[in-house]
């Protein structure tokens, strides 16, 4: 049993259930045994792999993304890029790498990197180590701009509240202790708001609503930056379009789903984004939104073929299997291509991003 599980079992006993909020918070964020404060996921060692540790040219492209960005806002000569959650850093540093193609772009951008875990930090310390970087505890505030903002497989890894329709009424969903185990239950009080019922479609009886309050405050930060600054963020992460019902609670350890309330710290717990909402308050702020689009059919506007083939080129039999393998991974539905969407949202730009025209 790890030591997480202890602190909350005696935080149940003495003082009631949690919300499942303050559960994902501390499973992920507790400073001392948090998920993400204690260790190093990414991997066959560790528990996922995202998309830059698949392959190169996820980063290659994003950063080719950023470039076209840049030029779209008037090539200014200073401007900051910032990623939130880098992870290990990989995106970052193949994005600066395939960057090099326009020097001014490198030149003019201040880089930063938004990380709470201690270890990932040290980590992009070691690879980045050729680069000017600042790092953040939260998003920062700029006097001037503009901005470009990424973020990979960020907004998921933020904790969620959780909404049960019980007896006409949502009820907020928590988690309490059975035996030795945890268990979900309601709480006799929600600890905020619920959510309104006109953005909700039909519920029926026992249906879950979900909010994610930490994503929404830190996106509207971003979104009202972009608004008085210009600029563009791409968000890639998996999620939904329509705001759905349902329970998206989930964990991964060892690459396999695992019991999201089992051994707290010790599996990456995620939900779903929900873009609808994203969209939504992008567009209050006053940006412009692109349609969303999968991640599969954004790598292909953005040329990962292309990319793939010139990588073959210099390859060997076995690493042009490897590169055939990654792309297919990337893009096919049957991999992360469907379920993984790209979200870019603009301000005070020459032309939009690129990577989401029409199909
Ligand atoms: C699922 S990982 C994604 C890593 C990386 N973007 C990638 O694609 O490989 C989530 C990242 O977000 C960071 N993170 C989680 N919660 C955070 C928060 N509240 N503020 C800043 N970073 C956070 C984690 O430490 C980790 O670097």
């Amino acid at each position: 049993m790890s030591t997480l599980a202890d602190i909350l079992k005696k935080q149940i006993r003495e003082t009631g259930p949690v919300s499942v909020y303050n559960f994902m918070d501390q499973a992920l964020s507790h400073p001392e045994y948090g998920y993400y404060k204690q260790r190093n996921p990414f991997g066959k060692d560790g528990d996922f792999v995202t998309a830059p540790e698949i392959s190169q040219m996820f980063g290659e492209l994003v950063g080719l993304w950023c470039v076209d960005c840049w030029t779209k806002l008037g090539t200014p000569p200073h401007f900051h890029l910032i990623e939130l959650g880098p992870g290990n850093g990989t995106l970052m540093k193949d994005a600066l790498r395939s960057a090099r193609l326009a020097p001014d772009f490198l030149k003019a951008a201040t880089i930063h990197l938004v990380e709470t875990s201690p270890v990932l930090q040290k980590k992009q310390q070691s690879l980045l180590s050729d680069h000017e970087i600042n790092w953040h505890e939260t998003i920062p505030e700029f006097d001037s701009g503009p901005v470009l903002i990424i973020a990979n497989e960020f907004f998921d890894a933020l904790p969620i509240r959780q909404y049960v329709l019980t007896d006409g009424t949502l009820k907020e969903r928590g988690v309490t202790c059975e035996g030795h185990s945890f268990a979900f239950t309601l709480l006799d009080k929600t600890e905020s708001t619920i959510p309104r019922s006109p953005v909700l479609p039909e519920l029926q009886e026992g249906d879950i609503v979900e909010t994610s309050p930490m994503a929404e405050i830190l996106h509207r930060r971003i979104a009202k930056q972009l608004r008085s600054l210009g600029g563009a963020a791409l968000y890639v992460d998996y999620g939904t379009t329509d705001r759905t019902v349902g329970d998206s609670f989930q964990a991964v350890r060892n690459h396999q789903f695992t019991d999201p309330l089992d051994q707290p710290g010790q599996s990456d717990i995620t939900a779903h984004v929900d873009f609808s909402t994203l969209i939504q308050i992008a567009e209050q702020e006053a940006c412009d939104v692109l349609p969303v689009t999968s991640q599969g059919r954004f790598l292909e506007r953005l040329g990962i073929e292309a990319r793939a083939l010139a990588l073959s080129r210099s390859a060997n039999d076995v690493q042009k299997e490897a590169i055939a393998a990654d792309l297919k991974r990337l893009v096919s539905a049957s991999g992360m291509g469907t379920l993984f969407k790209a979200l870019s949202f603009y301000h005070a730009m020459q032309a939009p991003p690129a990577g989401f025209a029409e199909d």
